[in-house]
């Protein structure tokens, strides 16, 4: 699996339940990479999607451990074994952890590839990714050119991780 990202520069990715920037280039990279594939998320980013919609076109997975939570749109697994359990039934490269803080930590151990996107700025954030930087088992591999909205400037980055290969 793969996780995708969009961190400030102290690696920060949320406050108060929200997203610290929302860049248009960035959010069609993400459509790119998981149109028709599986997205992975914690409850808290669930309930935060556009509209509380489950995201389009993909199958959307949800950890949550409350089992009355359900919807007809979404998946629910109660524990990282029920999720490991439901995963086996797709390809591990069509699989994309896509937040929030505490679903980033548990599954970044099990994802071969991390989508970064660097926002050059310091926001107020109560939610951080793992600094990829400083975690040896984790080499950057390509940045792409750095692009600005509204001032800020940003770069679409990927990660592999040399622990796990895929
Ligand atoms: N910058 C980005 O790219 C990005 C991407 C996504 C999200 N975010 C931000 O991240 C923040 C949300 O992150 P978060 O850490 O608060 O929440 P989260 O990781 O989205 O969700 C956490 C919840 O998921 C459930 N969960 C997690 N692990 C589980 C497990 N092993 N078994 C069962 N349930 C499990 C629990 O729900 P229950 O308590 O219901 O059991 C837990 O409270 C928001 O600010 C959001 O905007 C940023």
């Amino acid at each position: 699996m793969k996780a995708i990202v969009a961190v400030d520069l102290n690696w920060g990715i949320g406050c108060k339940g929200k997203l610290l920037e929302r860049i248009p280039d960035d959010m069609k990279f993400f459509k790119q990479k998981t149109v028709g594939k599986i997205v992975l998320m914690g409850r808290e980013t669930f309930v935060s999607l556009p509209g509380g919609e489950p995201l389009k076109d993909r199958l959307n997975i949800v950890l949550c451990e409350d089992k009355q939570f359900s919807d007809k749109k979404i998946t629910v697994c109660s524990s990282l074994n029920e999720l490991f359990g439901e995963l086996k039934k797709y390809p591990t490269d069509e699989v994309f952890v896509i937040g929030g803080e505490i679903v980033y930590a548990e599954l970044l151990p099990y994802c071969s590839e991390a989508y970064v996107t660097k926002i050059e700025n310091i926001y107020e954030a109560d939610k951080y990714f793992v600094n990829l930087d400083e975690d040896e088992r984790w080499e950057l591999i390509s940045t792409g050119e750095s692009k600005s909205f509204n001032g800020i400037r940003y770069s679409l980055t990927k990660y592999k991780n040399n622990v796990l290969q895929k």
